[in-house]
């Protein structure tokens, strides 16, 4: 009887095994797959394998960078309204270069796509064949409508200026994008070869694919920096993205960064802290940070898995991600006027701008005392985003701070102030 049923079982068992050989795909020639160039195949293609990263991808603003306005008509998050547009427009007429009523105010159908949504959202019109910016910007936070080079806006080809930050897979011979938004390839590189070999090659799958955590960290942190940065390509004159650079490569070959030294006032702090959006990696360059290893991922999660949706995507939310690794800071000096705990409010204080002045944080890392603006007025400081009573009177508020800033002295003594020298 015993001997009967392990029969079965065996005979079962070889059954499924064939089901299970006849219905695996078809061997592949790899050779055949790796002759071809490497080529973009688009997010959906790798969520047919890799569902949780694509959907937690999805949840991250990467992925709505760029929208189609026509596939989806709730990618515009206000009504374009063109006589709210020229109101908001007359209001600035003093700095406009074209007047109000003379700007082109696209309609809603002429929009194909849009930019951002988070602090500011500009849109995407077709003229000859060419995507351009079109001169109106909507602020999200103020809830108004801005200029953007209205005078030259149509001199000014999306795909060459931006296309490569805001869409994956943009080539600039033919004219063309893979997708819109930062999608799986523009982190992961081109990834054609690594969906056409079989699911049971793993080591070879492994080798046609970037894994950004298996990069050195400074590669990987590169990669980040590809857009998180501003300054021109090398390959490409006239272009504002490393055009020609991957993932995995050195981005020096294909990018120069800007700075303050370079004549960038705009965009740059006289001490090389930034003044522009999207210029995360060039704070983070000069940090502490960089140097021992922290980078961005370090901080930032790519793919929500296994974390709490925070703002702007830390593992924990503001200041509590300090606390990861600073346990404990010293309770001397700068710390011990503040009873709050909020880190980023003085080391990563909100100077640079994207939509308003003062929505984008420094990621120096670095707290600018009264005194860097005393130096350099046109030097802001951390302090005055709360201390904003203060307003005239910064050398009151650096001498309270150095005043209070003392030194305990070792028990059994009173507490008497010293002199507190600041270096950097
Ligand atoms: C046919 C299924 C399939 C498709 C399509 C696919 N992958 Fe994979 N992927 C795998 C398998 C299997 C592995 C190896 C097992 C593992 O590491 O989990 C893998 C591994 C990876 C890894 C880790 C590599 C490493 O070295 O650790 C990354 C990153 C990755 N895939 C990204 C992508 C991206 C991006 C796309 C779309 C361009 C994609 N995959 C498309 C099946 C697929
Ligand atoms: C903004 C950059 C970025 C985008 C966009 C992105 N990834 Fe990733 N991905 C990363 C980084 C960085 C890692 C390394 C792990 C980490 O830090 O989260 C990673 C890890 C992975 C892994 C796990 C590899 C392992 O260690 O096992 C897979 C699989 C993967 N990504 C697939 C995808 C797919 C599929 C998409 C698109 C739906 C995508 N990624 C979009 C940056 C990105
Ligand atoms: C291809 C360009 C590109 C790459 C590569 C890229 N990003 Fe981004 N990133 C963007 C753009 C564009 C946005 C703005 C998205 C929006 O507002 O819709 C953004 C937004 C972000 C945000 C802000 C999200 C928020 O909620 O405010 C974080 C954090 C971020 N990226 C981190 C990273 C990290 C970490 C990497 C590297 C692993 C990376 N990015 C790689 C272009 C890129
Ligand atoms: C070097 C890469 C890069 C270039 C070039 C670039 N951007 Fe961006 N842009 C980013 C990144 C990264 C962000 C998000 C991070 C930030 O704003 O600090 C962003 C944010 C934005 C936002 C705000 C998104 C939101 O959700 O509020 C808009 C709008 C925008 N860019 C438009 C443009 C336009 C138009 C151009 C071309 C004239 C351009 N950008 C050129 C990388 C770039
Ligand atoms: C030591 C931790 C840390 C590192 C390293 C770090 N960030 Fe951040 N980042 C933060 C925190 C904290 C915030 C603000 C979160 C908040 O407002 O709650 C932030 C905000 C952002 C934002 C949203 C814009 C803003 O100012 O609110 C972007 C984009 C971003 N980081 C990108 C990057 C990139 C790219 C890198 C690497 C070059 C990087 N970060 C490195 C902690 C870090
Ligand atoms: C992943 C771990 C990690 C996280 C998260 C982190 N740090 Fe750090 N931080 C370090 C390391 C490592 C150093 C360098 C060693 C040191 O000086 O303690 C450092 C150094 C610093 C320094 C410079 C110290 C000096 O001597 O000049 C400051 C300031 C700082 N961190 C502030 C912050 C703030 C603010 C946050 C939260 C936004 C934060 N850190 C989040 C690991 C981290
Ligand atoms: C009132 C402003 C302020 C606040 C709030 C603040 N810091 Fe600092 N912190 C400073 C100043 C000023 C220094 C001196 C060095 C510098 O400029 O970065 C400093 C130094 C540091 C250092 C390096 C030396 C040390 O003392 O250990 C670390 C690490 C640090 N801070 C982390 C933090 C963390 C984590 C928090 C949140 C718990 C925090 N700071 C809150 C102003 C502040
Ligand atoms: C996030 C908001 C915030 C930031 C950033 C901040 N402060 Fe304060 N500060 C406060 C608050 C609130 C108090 C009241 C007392 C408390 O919390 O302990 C205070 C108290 C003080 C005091 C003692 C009382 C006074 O007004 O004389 C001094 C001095 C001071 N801060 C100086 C500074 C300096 C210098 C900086 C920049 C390095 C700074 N603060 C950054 C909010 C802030």
């Amino acid at each position: 009887m015993k001997a009967k049923a392990f029969a079965k079982i065996l005979i079962l068992i070889i059954f499924s095994l064939s089901l299970w050989a006849c219905s695996t795909e078809p061997v592949i020639d790899i050779a055949a797959v790796t002759a071809q160039p490497k080529d973009f195949v688009g997010s959906d293609t790798c969520k047919m394998c890799h569902l949780e990263h694509y959907d937690s991808w999805k949840m991250t603003m990467h992925s709505r960078m760029l929208q189609d306005a026509k596939a989806n008509e709730d990618a515009i998050i206000v009504p374009i309204n063109e006589e709210t547009i020229r109101a908001d427009l007359a209001k600035l007429s003093e700095k406009l270069k074209v007047p109000s009523d003379k700007i082109y105010v696209p309609q809603k159908e002429e929009i194909l796509y849009t930019i951002g949504s988070q602090w500011k959202q500009r849109y995407l019109v077709k003229k000859d064949d060419m995507l351009y910016i079109s001169p109106i910007q909507y602020n999200a936070d103020t809830h108004r409508w801005v200029n953007y080079h209205e005078q030259d806006w149509d001199k000014r080809p999306w795909l060459l200026k931006c296309g490569g930050c805001h869409a994956t897979g943009a080539d600039l011979e033919k004219n063309t994008f893979k997708e819109p938004g930062v999608a799986c390839e523009a982190c992961h590189g081109k990834g054609s070869w690594h969906s056409a070999l079989p699911k049971t090659a793993v080591f070879e799958k492994r080798n046609t694919i970037i894994n950004p955590a298996k990069l050195t960290m400074g590669v990987a942190a590169q990669i980040c920096g590809s857009c998180h940065n501003r300054g021109h390509a090398t390959m490409k004159k006239g272009s504002g993205w490393p055009v020609g650079y991957e993932p995995g490569k050195a981005l020096e070959a294909y990018y120069k960064s800007t700075s303050f030294e370079a004549g960038d006032v705009k965009h740059v702090y006289a001490n090389e802290f930034s003044k522009g959006h999207h210029q995360q990696f060039i704070d983070w360059q000069q940090s502490k940070h960089a140097k021992e290893g922290v980078t961005c991922t370090s901080c930032h999660y790519v793919h929500q898995i296994g974390m709490p949706q925070t703002r702007s995507q830390t593992s924990k939310s503001g200041s509590m991600q300090c606390f990861q690794c600073h346990l404990q800071v010293n309770t001397n000096l700068a710390h011990s006027i503040h009873s709050f705990a909020n880190c980023i409010g003085c080391h990563m204080p909100r100077i640079a701008k994207s939509a308003e002045s003062g929505d984008i944080r420094s990621h120096v890392f670095v707290t600018l005392l009264p005194e860097d603006t005393l130096k350099n007025p046109k030097i802001p400081n951390s302090c005055q985003t709360c201390h904003k009573h203060k307003n005239d009177d910064l050398e009151e508020l650096q001498s309270n701070w150095k005043k209070l800033a003392i030194i305990p002295k070792p028990v059994g003594k009173p507490i008497e102030p010293v002199e507190y020298k600041y270096t950097r």
